[in-house]
């Protein structure tokens, strides 16, 4: 094949990979890697074009462009499982072993023990920060962490998204408000006035915030004669911070109606803060659901969109940690794409699946 030919062979497969690439961020890009992969492309582009005599450079480039396009696309598909899933490095590294020790060090140096993650879902984490660091391997990571602590903050931003919004899936306030109104009422006959509410991984509060707002909407100014505590808790330092500071931007705030929004925030555009009012009633704080910590005594417990991170053992002791948690008649709210695990299910009483609303089962 001539050497221009090639070159813009080579051009078309750099760009397709590129793209390509983009979308399978767990693959290593290394130079190494996306050599194998260029080379296997280029030895899959069809053959005529190795025999192609010069000349007529532009009618190639269109031709190669258009007619070859699907061709080249596969050949890439191919070089990204065979190259990509099996990159020459695993001669060099045992991908599981470095991962655990990977794994062992952030538990050792942070107290976050993320053994019972799904490790697949760790994994395409980690590799993004191996790709922007434009390293190659675990072990590669590893030595950078001990040598850069700092990367912690990024590994963590990558390891525990932490998007959230105000009213967040807002059918599911509208369940919530429900049983908080109906937990009211109780407690006034009771002449109980203090209502315990555990947001467990809180992110940056809107959850919290949410709940807060709700509630002085049931109570009005009654809410004086009551004492509120909303426990906002996450292991994410960064985003604790924030939910401290109760400073939204209008993308947290989009399912906000106006009159609440021009009620409980002030500012404008840019940045809305929360009321003081309703700001006061949370208390932010870390606390890690892997460890053996738990807040006490809550009347609901709210862990919504956390689970996905866990596997299943993991996500049955947290749910018994939360049962622990909630008083006799609590309730759980977890996330819309999150189920109750079926050994769990006979200390939980399934309240309304759309919104995942339950209720403990007291022990008899
Ligand atoms: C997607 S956010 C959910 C925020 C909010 N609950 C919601 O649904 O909008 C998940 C949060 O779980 C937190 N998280 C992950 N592992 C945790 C752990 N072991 N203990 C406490 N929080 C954890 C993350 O830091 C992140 O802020």
């Amino acid at each position: 094949m001539s050497e221009k030919l090639r070159n813009i062979i080579e051009d078309i497969a750099q760009d397709y990979l590129q793209s390509a690439l983009t979308l399978r961020y767990d693959i290593c890009t290394c130079a190494v890697c996306k050599n194998d992969m260029l080379a296997y492309i280029l030895s899959h582009v069809p053959a005529k074009y190795v025999t192609t005599q010069e000349g007529a450079m532009h009618t190639i480039i269109q031709q190669t462009r258009v007619e070859h396009q699907a061709q080249i696309a596969r050949a890439i598909l191919q070089a990204i499982e065979l190259v990509g899933n099996n990159p020459r490095h695993q001669i060099k590294e045992d991908k599981n072993k470095t991962f655990a020790l990977l794994l062992d060090k952030i538990r050792e140096d942070r107290s976050l023990d993320f053994r019972h993650y799904h490790q697949d879902l760790l994994r395409r984490r980690v590799a993004v920060r191996i790709r922007t660091l434009k390293l190659a391997t675990y072990a590669d990571y590893l030595r950078y962490l001990i040598n850069h602590p700092e990367e912690y903050d990024k590994l963590f931003e990558v390891l525990c998204i932490n998007v959230s919004e105000f009213f967040r899936d807002p059918e599911v306030w509208v369940a919530v408000k429900r049983v908080l109104e109906e937990m009211i009422r109780a407690k006034k006959k009771e002449n109980s006035h203090s209502l315990k509410i555990w947001s467990a991984g809180c992110a940056s509060g809107e959850e919290a915030h949410t709940i807060a707002i709700i509630l002085r909407e049931l109570l009005g100014p009654g809410m004086s004669d009551f004492q509120i505590q909303i426990h906002a808790t996450d292991v994410d330092k960064k985003v604790m911070d924030a939910a401290g500071k109760g400073v939204y931007g209008k993308e947290s705030l989009k399912n906000v109606d106006k009159k609440l929004l021009e009620k409980y925030f002030a500012g404008k555009d840019g940045s809305w803060t929360v009321s003081a009012e309703i700001h006061n009633l949370i208390t932010v704080a870390y606390l890690d659901l892997t460890s053996t910590e738990l807040i006490e005594n809550a009347d609901i417990v709210f862990c919504r969109n956390v689970f996905i991170y866990f596997d299943r053992n993991l996500q049955e002791q947290i749910l018994m940690k939360f049962y622990q948690s909630l008083k006799p008649e609590g309730y759980l709210v977890m996330g819309k794409s999150e189920s109750m695990i079926r050994d769990v299910k006979s200390i939980f009483q399934e309240i309304d699946f759309d919104s995942r609303l339950y209720k403990k089962i007291p022990s008899p």
